[in-house]
């Protein structure tokens, strides 16, 4: 979905907002329009995004690192905003792209990581911690509805894939 949502070009053009070390730095007022095309936040105004940017932290990983770990407790929901990573969920492997979120099952449930996501490339992602996506989900239902949406699609992707 990356190269659609012309993300990584967005992305690129902030890169300087998360500086050269790989720690997690505050998400800037820059990165709204970045935001803006990101899928889950759709339809929300520049006000309500630059409030998200304020609760969410930015992070870069190497290509091949692991961004969370399979059986693990987990405490932030991750949003790509460049790169491409890697779902290894048993012997399933979902990509997914800039535009994509994860690590919503354990924020939702409060069980350990249901899978491992892996960076395919180097990665930028925007992580909010648990407490504070839970109530930006229960503050905006168009967040809530479309993390449901997602859910119900990749439950389908496994059922078809369960009956090929
Ligand atoms: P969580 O369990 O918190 O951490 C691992 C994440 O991988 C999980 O949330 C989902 O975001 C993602 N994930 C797990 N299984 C699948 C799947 N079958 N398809 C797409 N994403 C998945």
């Amino acid at each position: 979905m990356d190269e659609r949502l012309g993300l990584a070009g967005l992305a690129a053009g902030q890169a300087s907002d998360v500086g050269p070390s790989h720690l997690p730095q505050k998400v800037s007022p820059g990165w709204v329009d970045v935001l803006a095309t990101v899928p889950l936040f759709a339809g929300l105004s520049r006000r309500h995004l630059t409030k998200i940017a304020g609760l969410a932290s930015s992070k870069r990983y190497a290509a091949g690192s692991t961004l969370v770990k399979s059986g693990v407790p987990g405490e932030s929901v991750f949003v790509i905003l460049d790169g491409r990573a890697i779902v290894r969920a048993g012997a399933r492997r979902i990509p997914l792209g800039a535009g994509d979120f994860f690590g919503e099952m354990s924020l939702l449930d409060g069980e350990p990581r249901s899978a491992t996501v892996a960076a395919q490339t180097e990665v930028l992602v925007m992580m909010i911690p648990r407490r504070k996506f839970l109530k930006l989900l229960e503050k905006e239902p168009r967040i809530a509805i479309a993390v449901m949406s997602t859910l119900s699609r990749r439950v389908r992707a496994l059922q078809a894939a369960a009956s090929l």
